[in-house]
């Protein structure tokens, strides 16, 4: 099992690692929920003189790592962007080789899921994945849907125009059907329609600093957090450090500092 801090369910939780200073154990910020863009397999490959599939072999490695560095920090929500909208359009060797990847993921990872009481859940329109990452998947849901410790949310066949979309049409046909007043729609409407929550922090790996379709809406105040490590080298010290950074910033949420 491993191990978290006991105040799981404060914003004030003790965290033991720290970018700044290497002290034991400290008190900060921390973010309830945290999704990263999970960039740079291909990149780290290439500069290892590997095929783009043993980056993202490597980049399965660091899901595993970063899962439970999330857990033992005491986050409350991971979400990951396994495969975008837009990916279904690489070659379909590498689609092929990153959907077993999922399914070997799901398979291995099965048992530390639910032995650490995280519950796995899915955004983007997973309708479109090969059966045999489907069936792992949904049982993996379905068997961990009680879990409290912390929600793993995968961001699969993800887009988010693709699922603001969605909700927009199903409010105009609330319109179009007479219960809904086009002037009554509101944010929270919104909120309410879209699968993925908003993260206080969003990490993008391989320098790349672009949202590339990624929680669009929900995003509008998260905090942003770009680093040139790819994905396969992004560790748990590289986690901390990106929670240290989100400790110290200043979030204003368009208001000013009255202190
Ligand atoms: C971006 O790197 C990464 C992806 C498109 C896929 C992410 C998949 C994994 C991390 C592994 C499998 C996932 C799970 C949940 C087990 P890229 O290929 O765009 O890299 P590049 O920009 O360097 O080419």
């Amino acid at each position: 099992m491993i191990e978290t801090s006991s105040n799981l369910h404060c914003k004030w939780t003790t965290i033991r690692f720290c970018a700044r200073p290497p002290t034991v154990t400290e008190k900060m910020p921390l973010p309830q929920h945290v999704a990263i863009i999970m960039d740079g397999n291909g990149r780290w490959a290439e500069q290892h003189g590997l095929p783009r599939v043993e980056g993202h072999r490597r980049g399965a490695d660091s899901v595993r790592t970063i899962t439970r560095a999330a857990r033992r920090a005491g986050l409350k929500k991971l979400t990951l962007y396994a495969f975008s909208t837009q990916n279904w359009g690489r070659p379909a060797q590498e689609v092929q080789a990153l959907m077993e990847l999922l399914r070997n993921y799901l398979l291995s990872e099965r048992s530390e899921i639910l032995d650490n009481n995280i519950r796995l859940t899915t955004v983007g329109n997973t309708s479109r994945l090969p059966q045999f990452v489907l069936e792992p998947l949904n049982e993996l849901s379905t068997v961990s849907a009680d879990n409290q410790g912390m929600e793993l949310c995968l961001a699969l066949s993800y887009g988010s125009r693709e699922e603001m979309l969605g909700a927009i049409q199903e409010l105009a046909r609330r319109v179009a059907d007479g219960d809904l007043e086009a002037n009554q729609i509101s944010e929270k409407h919104m909120d309410e329609l879209l699968s993925a929550t908003e993260p206080e922090l969003l990490i993008r790996t391989s320098g790349e600093q672009r949202l590339s379709n990624f929680l669009l809406w929900q995003a509008a105040y998260s905090e942003l957090y770009f680093t040139d490590i790819m994905w396969p080298d992004f560790g748990e010290q590289e986690f901390q450090a990106a929670l240290s950074a989100f400790a110290v910033r200043d979030r204003r949420f368009g208001l000013i500092d009255t202190v």
